[in-house]
């Protein structure tokens, strides 16, 4: 547990997790919870701030969603700070005696802020600064003690603070990069309010994470779900430092891999690191026939999520003879898989199941996820503080259920097939323009549709393959990436000559959100 964390409530709007991200960024530990966290759990957490984010919600509604009652007056009593951003900002002023209401202009994009006080919380910003603004309600009167800090043409009360200094409320978003100072100001809130200390690092993160391990599995068995991406791997370096031989990894060869994945990732294990409990499972008829007729995206990620477990249950099973009952699984789920799959949030909608979080009920073996809450960035340095190497850390994130997420509808052996070779040719031509390690990823995807072509003097008609290369930080939002016409071209030509079955490449030009990245 770490005593110096600022710990965000989920009001469940869309940049919730960039709020926490922005204070581990200043070098301050952050956790989310959702928003009716208890006062037992707050004090158990030890935090030295709390930050209610924004939501989609009306405070002035029944059902509206609000902090434990007394959540306030134990803050105020135990001089806890409290910044409320947009939802969060109202629901204070509500519960301290104060009015919301809607507002018949509504705000929502870049807005000039006038600052009345610059300091405190606004120290370091100009008299105007631009703010990104997204409200349909606002604080119509402050409870009695507060103070405005800023107003818009629109907005009265943009910012508020109580006299104790102790509350704080801001109608704009200061966590998203569209409010340029931003930052000043979390770090304002989180520096000279709370008081915290820049004392967040990935070391100590990885220390204390080892220890933890150590101490949550002590002298029992792990079998660790290995799939040789990123995450797993840094799971696997990370056990293997806490409890050594207690560690079985098994990487299930599911028929959904990339082009010679499965020979890759053994050679990597067995024979770079070394692993000597590195079992590989060759799965591959098991999951194509439970996929087999299955066109549903989510019921396809429920089928690998469901088998999975089994293949790792019967692997623990015959384990067990040699190393008696292996009592927990492992897994490289990380923050973003979570919050996609609303599994972090009481108000956020589930875009998807990631596959990790896809688990049957009656599972026997419990779940260990060590970074469950970073972020793909911050995996990737935790990485490098375990000292492997930098092409397996750079690897493009790669999804649990595979190519079957990428192959559009019905997945089938003749379709998988194709795509394989469609994907290697790609990410052949990005690495060859120097591309592959500035971009967040890049895949083919097969979609079950045939065009017409022609090839030399004959018609063809053949499937399409989607080229999708995207440009993210952490995966919550992408862009896609401006290729150069002549890679395109090249990438286009080479699928179309050497991969029978395809003869037409299109560009996926779409950004996420409102896409996602993947196509299922
Ligand atoms: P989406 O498609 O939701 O993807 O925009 C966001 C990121 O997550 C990866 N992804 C997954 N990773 N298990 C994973 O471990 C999954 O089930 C899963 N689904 C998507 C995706 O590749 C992208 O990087």
């Amino acid at each position: 547990m770490n005593n110096n964390m600022i710990l965000v409530l989920d009001f469940g709007g869309q940049y919730c997790h960039l709020i926490s991200r922005r204070v581990r960024d200043a070098g301050v530990y952050s956790e989310i919870r959702p928003f009716d966290v208890s006062i037992q759990e707050v004090k158990h957490l030890d935090v030295k701030g709390i930050i209610l984010s924004g939501g989609p919600g009306s405070v002035y509604e029944e059902d509206a969603p609000r902090i434990e009652k007394s959540l306030l007056g134990f803050c105020k009593e135990r001089e806890i700070p409290v910044l409320g951003l947009c939802y969060g900002h109202q629901l204070i002023a509500q519960l301290e005696g104060g009015t919301v209401a809607a507002n018949p202009v509504k705000e929502y994009g870049k807005t000039t802020l006038e600052v009345v006080k610059q300091d405190g919380i606004f120290n370091g910003l100009a008299e105007k600064e631009t703010v990104w603004m997204s409200h349909g309600d606002q604080v119509t009167h402050l409870p009695d003690g507060f103070e405005v800090l800023a107003r818009t043409a629109t907005c009265p009360i943009a910012a508020y603070r109580s006299t104790d200094g102790l509350l704080h409320g801001l109608q704009f978003h200061p966590e998203v990069n569209h409010t340029p100072k931003g930052k000043m100001i979390l770090s304002n809130f989180v520096f000279s309010i709370c008081n915290c200390e820049k004392n967040w690092s990935i070391a100590d993160w990885t220390r204390e994470a080892i220890a933890r391990i150590k101490d949550d599995v002590g002298k029992r068995h792990v079998l660790l779900g290995l799939s040789g991406g990123v995450d797993s791997t840094v799971v696997s370096v990370l056990m293997q430092r806490a409890i050594g031989e207690q560690l079985h990894c098994v990487f299930v060869d599911n028929g959904v891999m990339r082009k010679d994945e499965g020979r890759d990732v053994e050679d990597y294990f067995r024979n770079t690191l070394n692993y000597q409990e590195f079992y590989r499972v060759d799965a591959e008829d098991e999951f194509l026939t439970k996929l087999a007729g299955i066109r549903d995206p989510e019921e396809k990620r429920k089928i690998i999520g469901h088998t999975f477990i089994e293949v790792f249950e019967r692997k623990a099973g015959e384990l067990a003879s040699n190393f008696g009952k292996l009592e927990f699984l492992a897994q490289g789920t990380i923050y973003p898989d979570r919050v996609e799959t609303a599994a972090t949030s009481k108000s956020a909608a589930k875009i998807k199941s990631h596959h990790n979080l896809t688990l049957p009920e009656d599972m026997e073996l419990k779940v260990i996820e060590p970074l469950k809450d970073l972020y793909k960035d911050e995996v990737r340095q935790v990485g490098k503080e375990l000292g492997i190497p930098e092409e397996i850390i750079n690897r493009h994130p790669f999804p649990g259920p595979g190519l079957a997420v990428r192959c559009v509808g019905e997945v089938k052996k003749e379709y998988l097939d194709i795509l394989r070779e469609a994907d290697a040719i790609l990410i052949e031509e990005i690495r060859h323009a120097g591309l592959y390690n500035d971009l967040w990823q890049a895949f083919a995807v097969f979609l079950p549709s045939r065009t017409v072509g022609v090839m030399g003097d004959f018609r063809t008609y053949e499937y399409i393959c989607a080229i999708r290369v995207v440009e993210s930080r952490d995966a919550m939002t992408a862009n896609f990436a401006k290729l150069p016409w002549d890679l395109l071209e090249t990438i286009s030509t080479r699928i179309i000559n050497e991969v029978s079955g395809i003869n037409r490449v299109v560009y996926d030009i779409s950004n996420k959100p409102p896409s996602t990245i993947e196509f299922e």
